[in-house]
Order: C-alpha cells, then sequence, then structure tokens
C-alpha cells in the first residue's frame, strides 16, 4: 500500500488514530439516488452492470467524486457470488433479488457447490483494478461480500423475506445441513474478499444485513462461529468492517465475531453503542437514513448528535445506519458529507 493511502483519514481512523476531522462514507452511495448511476442504469439491467467492469468502475467513481466523500465502495451486489455455486439469480424490476430453485432441503444443500476458481467472480476483481487505477491516490476502496447467515438466509428463500421461515427451519431443525451450508460459504467468501484485497482493496466491509431477526443466543449458537471462520481466515492486515442491522443487541457477539471496525445501525445511540463493542475497536455509523427526507437544519442538528456522540474519540468512520434510499435527493447527500467533514473537526482534532 502507497504511503498516502495508509496515511489516509479514513485508514487511520481504522486504526484509531487521530484525524483532522471525520472521515465519511454512505453505504449504498453508488445507487438510484444520483442521476449519474440512473443515466448508466438506464442502458443495461442490472445484473449486466454488476458483471461489466468498465460500467460499474464508472458508477463507484461517479459516485465518490460527486459526494467528496472519504472512501470509495466496489460497486457490484451481495448475490452475484450464489451463480456460480449453482443458483439461479434474477433481479426482477421493483421485486429485487429472485433465486427460482432454493435451498428447502438437505438434499438441495448438497447441490450448492463450494466455488473452486474465484476467478469465476473475475468480473469483481477487474472492477477493483479498474476503480484503483483511477480512484485519487488517497482515496481507500472498500470492498466487500454478505455474510454467511445473511447470503444463506437469500439461498434458502429465494429473495427477501419477513419471517426466515424457511432459513430457520433448517438452522434450528437440522445443524447438518446448516453446518454443510456454512462449509460452502465460509472457504468461498474467504476466497472471494481476499481476491478484491488482492486485486486493490485496502479494506472489506461484510454485510450481515438480515442478522437481527436472531436472538443473542441464536446468533451466538449458529452464525457467529462462522463469520468468525471468515473473518479469522482474511489475509493478515486487511481491516474488516462488520456490520449487521436491526437488534442492537448482537452488538457484543458482533464484536466477538471479529472485524477492525463495527458497523452500527442508527437503533441505538452511538455512543450506547461504542460502550457495546468496546472503546477498543472503531465504530462507524449511524445517522438514521430518513434524517435526509428532513430539512437542513434538522439535518444538521441530528448530524451533530452523531459526531457528539463519538466525543472526539479516534475511530469513528461516519456513515448511515443503513443506505441511501433512491428517493433522496442528492444535493442533500453532498451537503451531509459537507457537514460532517465540517462539524468533525471541532471535537476530532488531533
Ligand atoms: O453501497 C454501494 O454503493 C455499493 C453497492 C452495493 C449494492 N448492493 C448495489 C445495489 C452494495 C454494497 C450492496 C449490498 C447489498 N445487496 C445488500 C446489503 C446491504 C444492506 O442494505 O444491508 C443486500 C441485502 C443486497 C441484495 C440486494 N441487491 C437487494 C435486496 C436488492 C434489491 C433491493 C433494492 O434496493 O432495490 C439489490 C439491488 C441493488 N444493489 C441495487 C443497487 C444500487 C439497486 C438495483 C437497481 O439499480 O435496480
Amino acid at each position: 500500500m502507497t504511503p498516502q493511502l495508509r496515511e489516509s483519514r479514513f485508514l487511520k481512523a481504522v486504526r484509531r488514530e487521530p484525524v483532522d476531522t471525520t472521515p465519511v462514507w454512505l453505504m449504498r452511495q453508488a445507487g438510484r439516488y444520483l442521476p449519474e448511476y440512473m443515466e448508466v442504469r438506464s442502458q443495461v439491467t442490472f445484473l449486466e452492470l454488476c458483471t461489466r467492469p468498465d460500467l460499474a468502475a464508472e458508477v463507484t467513481l461517479t459516485a465518490q467524486a460527486a459526494l467528496g466523500v472519504d472512501a470509495a465502495i466496489l460497486f457490484a451486489d451481495l448475490l452475484p457470488i450464489l451463480r456460480p455455486m449453482g443458483l439461479n439469480l434474477e433481479y426482477h424490476a421493483g421485486e429485487g433479488p429472485v433465486i427460482d430453485n432454493p435451498l428447502r432441503t438437505a438434499a438441495d444443500v448438497d447441490r450448492l457447490s463450494e466455488i473452486q476458481d474465484i476467478q469465476e467472480m473475475g468480473f469483481v476483481f477487474e472492477t477493483v483494478r479498474r476503480v484503483r487505477a483511477d480512484l485519487p491516490g488517497d482515496c481507500p476502496l472498500i470492498g466487500f461480500a454478505g455474510a454467511p447467515f445473511t447470503l444463506a438466509s437469500y439461498a434458502i428463500e429465494g429473495g427477501g423475506s419477513r419471517n426466515y421461515e424457511n432459513t430457520k427451519s433448517i438452522m434450528y431443525g437440522d445443524s447438518g445441513a446448516w453446518q454443510a451450508l456454512m462449509d460452502r460459504l465460509v472457504p468461498t467468501l474467504i476466497r472471494y474478499l481476499s481476491a478484491q484485497a488482492e486485486a486493490g482493496c485496502q479494506v472489506v466491509q461484510i454485510f450481515d444485513s438480515w442478522a437481527g431477526c436472531l436472538s443473542p443466543s441464536d446468533y451466538r449458537r449458529y452464525v457467529l462461529p462462522h463469520s468468525k471462520r471468515l473473518i479469522e481466515g482474511l489475509p493478515e492486515g486487511l481491516p474488516v468492517i462488520h456490520f449487521l442491522t436491526g437488534n442492537p443487541a448482537l452488538y457484543p457477539l458482533q464484536r466477538e465475531a471479529g472485524g477492525d471496525v463495527q458497523g452500527l445501525d442508527w437503533r441505538i445511540d452511538l455512543a450506547a453503542g461504542w460502550e457495546l463493542v468496546g472503546h477498543d475497536v472503531a465504530v462507524q455509523g449511524n445517522l438514521d437514513p430518513v434524517s435526509l427526507f428532513a430539512d437542513v437544519d434538522t439535518l444538521r442538528d441530528r448530524t451533530r448528535q452523531v459526531l457528539d456522540a463519538a466525543a472526539g474519540r479516534p475511530g469513528h468512520i461516519f456513515n448511515l445506519g443503513h443506505g441511501l434510499l433512491p428517493t433522496m435527493d442528492p444535493e442533500k447527500v453532498k451537503l451531509l458529507v459537507e457537514m460532517v467533514h465540517e462539524m468533525g473537526g471541532d471535537g476530532g482534532a488531533a
């Protein structure tokens, strides 16, 4: 890694070193709220956009430049990795992802194959190389993947779900099938994230977006060991952001599973969330995304509250508690980034 990248505001915060002002990036920053994204997206399907390195690199770079954020996140999606494992993933307009051959039984799990040759996802690594080549030299690039539980829930339900009844049936009722599924996902994810890092990502984020549907004891039993194996299997020195949403009672366990930075959603005050994960790790978050629909003064007050809750402690990366929404005003989103940079210097300075 170049010294310029190593000394970037974002990577300093990851290492809990003092910074001139709070670094910020936003989940789903390259998304439908941005006219530049819609322009590219109007010409291709979502899956084509994910698998075309020229276009995926373009939307990654455009979002970083438009917002002035302190890190770029690779444009890709959580789910395409399931295709070379044997699942028929498609994205239907208005419905989101759909898999027409989901895993419902132990026999179904057996037909899921571990990816041996990770180059089947080569389009992602090519996107990383292109983005890295064109990104400002002091701007880190974040790679990502779904956590084993969240990927399993899509593979089993075949799409989004409200109650996860199929996933929980297998998880609670058939420990052999659950273990077999985790044993295929975890090594695949280790190879996938390691290859992203090798291609030029400085950090990776693991999204366990749906793990919040579990109690702490179920998370500890069915999820934590597998997320931990994944994180421990990543290359030495590659910083990991570990993010889950929907259940702050899981934060101490999220920490136990691992990660250099713990992502917090907005359902807890940042100060309380930091206590729960411990002050000896960095945190990322956690403005309620819907704050972006409020007037500018309210948005500023709410942004200041999040910054104040960090209390000038090194190791805070500002983000939303979850992703940007398609109906958000891009000008407000840019303003939010400016506000963080302007106010983050007040308490967070070295
Ligand atoms: O953050 C970024 O800008 C990087 C790109 C990114 C996307 N998806 C692009 C995307 C990232 C990091 C993701 C992660 C992702 N994908 C998650 C976890 C994130 C979270 O919110 O916790 C999940 C659950 C998915 C699966 C997924 N992809 C769903 C459920 C959907 C449909 C729902 C929706 O928002 O439309 C997608 C599609 C998707 N992924 C879009 C984008 C920009 C919109 C697709 C479009 O352009 O039509």
